[in-house]
């Protein structure tokens, strides 16, 4: 797959998800494997120019994360020009431009979902920044903002016509946030407006065959993965896996699972310090947990910890007292076993409201 010049060894992407798509988890995901580029959190490209702290942690990188997008935010064209100079000019292999953000701090400054209203404005802002740097230029964005406004493939064929190489469609409009179904039929009709440029589809890929079907239904030239992606690091090589052959891989077991989890702390640790990366991993293992079957003695106990220490106390106590749910042979007995996963795009209409993906809390509560 290629994005304008840069060539990926995947057509699987990691989606940002602020105040999770950080270096510890983007490293995780890479050593699992099957991802072609991840994205970071989004970025202030006004923060980012005045180099202040919290944006320069959210772009910071080590070989391993490559190949890195950093997607920024902002309405101001020669910002978001300078910006992109600025990211070229230290090895960032790609520009992710966010027009899909309904919070209204973002919108409200013009950036975010507002950009998908002034299609001539977000075009010309486009232009400035894809003239400024070689490497690629992306777009993401939602349907729209509402059901009556689906200016997606308007702005997608705008977007192309203004250089960028790639755009990321997030099927549902910003009224929708994350809920009822993703509208694949949508990224279909933005596929259909655009001559060249690969347009990746995004929403609700929670499974494997949930990534089929997005590839098969929208034409698709890549698949972008968030939540799927938290509650399941490996869904990037699964789905790889099954795409080439047509065969599903078995779900990892508890021990690779709790191996991978250790293994996101440490990486939390080592980027943010023993007591911040503890306590940002406060809300990272009980995803995780969500497939190691009963879990409410190790959430109980895991939002609370300071130290890795801690962390492994947790955790050993957790291992003992699960044992009570496993046969003779150490697996889950089936009743304890987690339900498969389902995508809203697979499901019956009346199964989506009861099982709708969480969306994460954090700093983006309002995504
Ligand atoms: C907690 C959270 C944070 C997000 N942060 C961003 C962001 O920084 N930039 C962006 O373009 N989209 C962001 N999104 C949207 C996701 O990238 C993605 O489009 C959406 O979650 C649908 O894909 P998924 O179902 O695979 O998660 C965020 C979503 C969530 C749930």
């Amino acid at each position: 797959m290629r994005i304008g010049s840069l060539k990926l060894e995947s057509n699987l992407f990691l989606s940002p998800l602020a105040g999770y798509t950080n270096l510890p988890f983007r490293l995780v995901v890479r050593e699992i494997g099957g991802v072609g580029l991840c994205t970071t959190d989004l970025v202030n490209a006004r923060s980012l120019l005045e180099k202040k702290p919290k944006a320069l942690k959210l772009i910071e990188t080590r070989p391993a994360d490559s190949p890195l997008a950093v997607q920024l935010f902002g309405s101001v064209p020669g910002e978001m020009r300078d910006a992109a100079i600025y990211l070229e000019s230290i090895g960032v292999a790609s520009i992710d431009i966010n027009m899909g953000c309904p919070v209204r701090k973002v919108c409200n400054v013009g950036g975010g979902s507002a950009m998908m209203t002034e299609l001539d404005k977000t075009a010309a802002l486009v232009r400035g920044m894809v003239a400024a740097v070689k490497i690629p230029v992306t777009a993401k964005m939602r349907l729209g903002w509402d059901d009556e406004n689906l200016t997606a493939p308007d702005l997608a064929r705008a977007l192309e016509n203004a250089g960028v190489a790639a755009i990321f469609v997030h099927g549902r409009t910003r009224e929708q946030g994350f809920g009822g179904t993703v509208n694949l039929a949508g990224i279909r009709k933005v596929v259909e407006a655009v001559k060249t440029v690969p347009v990746i589809g995004n929403g609700d890929i929670i499974t494997p065959q949930a990534a089929k079907k997005m590839f098969d239904e929208t034409g698709c030239a890549g698949a972008s993965i968030g939540r799927g992606a938290f509650y399941n690091p490996w869904i990037f090589r699964h789905t790889q896996h099954f795409l080439a052959g047509g065969q599903l891989l078995p779900e990892p077991a508890f021990a690779e699972r709790v191996r991978v989890m250790c293994r996101h702390l440490d990486l939390m640790i080592e980027v943010f310090g023993e007591e911040l990366g503890c306590r940002m991993f406060r809300k990272v293992a009980p995803w995780y947990a969500k497939r190691f079957g009963p879990c409410h003695e190790f959430n109980k106990r895991v939002v609370q910890i300071s130290t890795r220490a801690e962390f492994h106390d947790v955790l050993e106590n957790y291992i003992c007292w699960r044992q009570q749910f496993l046969d003779g042979n150490g697996e889950l007995l089936p009743r304890f076993q987690p339900a498969p996963m389902v995508a809203s795009f697979m499901r019956e209409p009346a199964a989506i409201q009861r099982e709708k993906i969480p969306v994460p809390k954090g700093p983006v509560e309002v995504w």
